[in-house]
């Protein structure tokens, strides 16, 4: 049996052994009652009766034990020309004094604190100084428009903004203020207090006795002291999309994800205290809490947070100028960003400019890792290709190599297999019964899930028992399917709702359907997701027309993707709508995505036996061809 054998084994047959061995690299002020709290399923609490604190094991224990003058954070900014480094003690007296200032505001112990910022390091200080204080933080991405954070002030209604005055996209300035005030407008829940980082790039105007300037309050602050809280107490809230547009507010706990996230750095990703890592994400979705701020500092390693993108700021060697200037031994980003590089510098021949002989493994994941991807970068890069594969909800891989234990050999279009922790079924969707290996299924998690899985969603235990845990009673579905190979291998093929994934970030074309619907124009609508060489997948809309309407098409058009980047933001990258006479449906009304689907991507389909009125298929083609899909 092999070392990975051996230990994924162990985790599954003596979780607590397995789990108390991983805990003992976390400070806990008081060890747990009991390991795993399984009274209430589905409902798992991980090292419950235990207390601790998040910015303690990530910030000041590591000031304590000989880090103080490491790098804990390196800010490199191409598009704004800035970098600057933190050492642990210059981080924990930043954070220290954002507690600070917090705590002047009144936020406390399980107040919830949203952080609207772009990649500046003021992000990290943050959602550091939120779990100081045993605050709970709920980072909203920049490119989401102002009433999708109207929809999160209002679902966790926090007594605090944090934000900057703007952020930097190739091109433009995105001015934050007024996207910060119309969500407040438009928000029934109102928020006491806004602190804003004002920027040089566009400063903005302040509202007195509501916005506060960041950089006064931070030279003013009494810094504040770590509090102590439970493990099980939430440390932060994620919204992710969900099926309808409503997000899913997913909840982290304090104790299992730090415990989860340590195991992972040496375990999974191989790197040592002291390493530099980068994630090359975005502090708004789940690999930037993960991977940029909260895994990275529980290690000891120093953490790069790159303000750029992989083009365009200024060129495609941006990554390759980052990993050698700062000595990164491990990059992880999505297959996207090295599909944008591959398309700039085929040859990559801007790499040839930097010497990056640190670099010892790059890890890949928001979306499957193409096999063309995978090779071009294995290719030049010349390390180890990681694709891993995992979910807001889970907030650590669930497949991957295990670097840290052993490599196990690569299959291009697979994250390997289970990680440790994890049992991984694929069962069919109809009886509920574990597929034999090799056939299609929903990939599911047997539970309990390991610690870091989502305990709950924030006010809507309701809905994380329904959208997760009823279909499959014991398991945890992913909304994912796929297929095991013989070797116990995940090969993650489509997803089983309406989730798709544009440029690794996930939407919900759920979410883009009711933005559409609004229009008076129309009467019905539906998205899809159509494969796309650069982004992996980009949404595409069908509007039917009202009856009596018969203005200019291109002109609705317009008008819904405008709808669209105001509702949901730019990050949907919605820009493509057709308009038809019907759309496709069953006898019993369902519209036909699906078919749709395949049709756009010019994929071989069967005709569905329940379609109402087949010839409709021929229309969907002419209007697809039309606008350059369904190999038009
Ligand atoms: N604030 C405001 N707007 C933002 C934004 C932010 N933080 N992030 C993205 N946007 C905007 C972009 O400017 C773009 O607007 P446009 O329609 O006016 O051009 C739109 O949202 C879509 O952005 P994006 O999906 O990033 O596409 P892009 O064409 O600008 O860049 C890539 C393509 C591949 C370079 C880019 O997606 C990338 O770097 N991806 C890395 C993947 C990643 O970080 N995934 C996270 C999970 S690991
Ligand atoms: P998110 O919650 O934004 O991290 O998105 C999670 C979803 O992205 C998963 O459910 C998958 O559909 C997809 N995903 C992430 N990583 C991978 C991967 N390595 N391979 C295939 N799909 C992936």
């Amino acid at each position: 049996m092999g070392r990975f054998d051996e230990v994924y084994d162990r985790s599954l047959s003596d979780p607590e052994g397995f789990w108390t061995e991983a805990a003992e690299a976390i400070h806990w002020e008081k060890k747990w009652d009991k390991l795993l709290d399984k009274s209430n399923p589905p409902f798992y609490r991980w090292f419950s009766g235990a207390e601790c604190n998040t910015c303690y094991n990530a910030v000041d224990r590591h000031v304590e034990e000989g880090r103080a003058d490491q790098a804990a954070l390196i800010y490199d900014s191409p598009i704004t020309g800035s970098k600057k480094t933190f050492t642990y003690r210059q981080l924990r007296d930043e954070v220290a004094k954002c507690a600070g200032v917090l705590k002047k505001h009144g936020v406390g112990k399980g107040d919830r604190v949203i952080v609207y910022m772009p990649m500046i390091p003021e992000a990290a200080i943050s959602m550091l100084a939120c779990a100081r204080l045993g605050a709970v933080h709920s980072v909203v991405f920049g490119g989401f428009a102002a009433n999708e954070l109207a929809t999160r002030i209002d679902d966790c209604e926090p007594k605090v903004i944090l934000s900057a005055s703007c952020g930097i996209e190739p091109g433009r300035v995105i001015a934050y203020k007024p996207l910060l005030d119309e969500a407040q407008e438009i928000a029934s829940c109102k928020v006491d207090a806004c602190v804003i980082l004002q920027r040089e790039q566009q400063t903005c105007e302040l509202i007195s006795g509501h916005d506060h300037d960041w950089s006064a309050e931070m030279a003013a602050a009494q810094p504040a002291d770590c509090v102590t809280v439970a493990a099980t107490d939430p440390l932060y809230i994620l919204y992710t999309s969900g099926t309808t547009g409503q997000p899913k507010g997913v909840v982290r706990d304090n104790g299992g994800h730090m415990v989860a996230l340590k195991w992972s750095m040496k375990n999974i990703y191989n790197v040592a205290p002291g390493d530099v890592y980068w994630a090359a994400s975005d502090v708004g979705w789940v690999v930037g809490h993960s991977y940029i701020v909260y895994a990275p500092l529980l290690n000891g390693n120093t953490t790069i947070l790159f303000e750029g993108k992989p083009v365009g700021t200024p060129d495609a060697g941006q990554f390759w100028r980052v990993i050698a200037e700062h000595g990164v031994s491990v990059l992880f980003t999505a297959p996207t960003a090295f599909r944008a590089i591959k398309k700039e510098d085929p040859k990559a021949e801007l790499m040839g400019q930097y010497e990056m002989s640190k670099l010892h493994t790059l890890f890949l994941a928001g979306e499957r890792t193409d096999p063309d991807t995978l090779h071009w970068a294995k290719d030049n890069l010349r390390v180890p290709v990681i694709d891993h594969w995992w979910q807001t909800e889970t907030g650590w891989p669930i497949g991957s190599n295990c670097m840290g234990i052993e490599q196990l050999p690569i299959k291009p279009g697979s994250p390997t297999r289970a990680v440790p922790g994890y049992d991984v079924r694929t069962l069919d969707p109809e009886t509920g019964d574990v597929v034999p290996s090799g056939e299609l299924g929903a990939i599911c998690i047997k539970l309990p899930m390991p610690p870091s899985c989502f305990p709950t969603l924030w006010n809507a235990s309701d809905r994380y028992r329904e959208a997760y845990m009823e279909k499959f009673p014991g398991y945890y579905q992913t909304g994912d399917a796929g297929y095991l190979d013989e070797d116990g291998y995940i090969f993650v093929m489509t997803r089983t709702d309406d989730i798709i994934n544009v440029a690794g970030h996930r939407l919900s074309t759920g979410a883009m359907e009711e933005v559409l619907s609004d229009h008076p124009d129309v009467a019905e609508c539906a998205v899809i997701g159509v494969a796309d060489q650069l982004k992996g997948q980009v949404p595409l809309g069908f509007l039917v027309l009202s009856a009596g309407v018969n203005r200019g098409h291109d002109e609705i058009v317009g008008e819904v993707v405008k709808l669209v980047r105001e509702r949901i933001g730019p990050v949907a990258a919605f820009k493509t709508a057709t308009v038809i006479d019907r759309l496709p449906k069953t006898r019993s009304g369902k519209i036909l995505r699906g078919t749709m689907q395949k049709i756009a991507d010019s994929e071989t389909y069967k005709m569905p036996a329940t379609i109402d009125d087949p010839a409709i298929l021929d229309e969907i083609e002419a209007a697809l061809k039309d606008i350059g899909y369904a190999g038009g």
